[in-house]
């Protein structure tokens, strides 16, 4: 096909040889088959930030490190220049998420290179060499579903040892590929340890897994996965392939890790308020 305008100067530059079709126009960017060297890859168009829920962004990016303090001030009031700081830093997590994640070992699609506010990635693949399905677009026989739900809590345990938390893990952002379920879908990824809304993140992921598998395996929807995994995590325990029972004893005494997590949400909202009280005195 004839390239789109936002691909044109990675064809101009030798990075894509050739559009082949689109695949997705999603919410937040639109999808291509692309040939590039002899091999085929999928190109990530991100839309404007306009296009997009500005607010998420914002709440998704709290904590997250900016080069300088002039960013994140402008950042923070949603200026023009703070806007397109915002939107470069969505862009570039989804980027280093990817990097970070590949080099771990999650199943990723392993990046290839970021230009112009496009990603090239690995294609995943059915079996066939076409695009994945959706897990959503699949109907599992119970024992699959328990294999992919297996599967996918281990590579929520190596993202989470890597340091990070997808944060919109779901069955409409894995892909089914010739060799099992791939994530994608990272730009609202935050760190682990740096992030207030990581464990209920973690958390939200975690249950998402449970909710998708849980309609063809219902045994599943019984199990604290998440409270076990991030209690796991947060005694310095968690390792990648770490035994899992789906267990969590919420009275233990030691630690009620759900207060914990209210706990830290009040303080989250009331540092939220703080902060417009501050804007709305100055
Ligand atoms: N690496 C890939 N290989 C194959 N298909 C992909 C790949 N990346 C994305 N897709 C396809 O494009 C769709 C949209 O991608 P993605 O979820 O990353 O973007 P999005 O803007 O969040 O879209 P949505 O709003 O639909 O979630 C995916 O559901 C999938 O079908
Ligand atoms: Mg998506």
């Amino acid at each position: 096909m004839k390239p789109p305008k936002r691909l044109q100067s990675l064809v101009d530059e030798g990075l894509i040889d050739e559009v082949v079709r689109q695949l997705m126009s999603g919410k937040e960017a639109a999808v291509y088959v692309v040939r590039s060297g002899g091999r085929t890859l999928c190109a990530k168009v991100y839309k404007e930030a306009t296009e997009r829920s500005f607010r998420q962004a914002v709440d998704y990016t709290e904590n997250r490190r900016v080069r300088n303090s002039r960013q994140a001030r402008a950042m923070a009031k949603g200026t023009r220049y703070g806007r397109q700081a915002t939107e470069a830093a969505w862009q570039s997590a989804e980027v280093d998420a990817l990097h970070r994640l590949a080099a771990a070992g999650v199943r990723v699609p392993r990046p290839h290179n970021f230009c112009d506010g496009v990603l090239l990635m690995d294609l995943v693949t059915d079996q066939h060499g076409n695009a994945a399905p959706r897990l959503n677009d699949v109907v599992f026989a119970p024992e699959d579903a328990r294999r992919h739900h297996a599967t996918l809590l281990g590579e929520v345990v190596r993202m989470l040892c890597a340091g990070v938390v997808h944060g919109d893990l779901s069955e409409f952002n894995i892909l089914l590929g010739a060799d099992g379920p791939v994530i994608i879908d990272l730009p609202q990824a935050v760190d682990a340890a740096g992030n207030n809304h990581a464990p209920r993140m973690l958390l939200r992921d975690v249950a998402n897994l449970r909710a998708f598998f849980g309609r063809f395996a219902p045994d599943l929807l019984d199990t604290e996965y998440g409270l076990e995994i991030w209690d796991l995590y947060r005694r310095g325990e968690l390792r990648p392939g770490v035994p899992l029972t789906g267990r969590f004893e919420r009275a233990s005494g030691a630690v009620d890790l759900e207060g914990v997590l209210r706990e830290i949400e009040d303080a989250r909202e009331e540092e939220a308020e703080r902060r417009l009280r501050l804007q709305a005195a100055g």
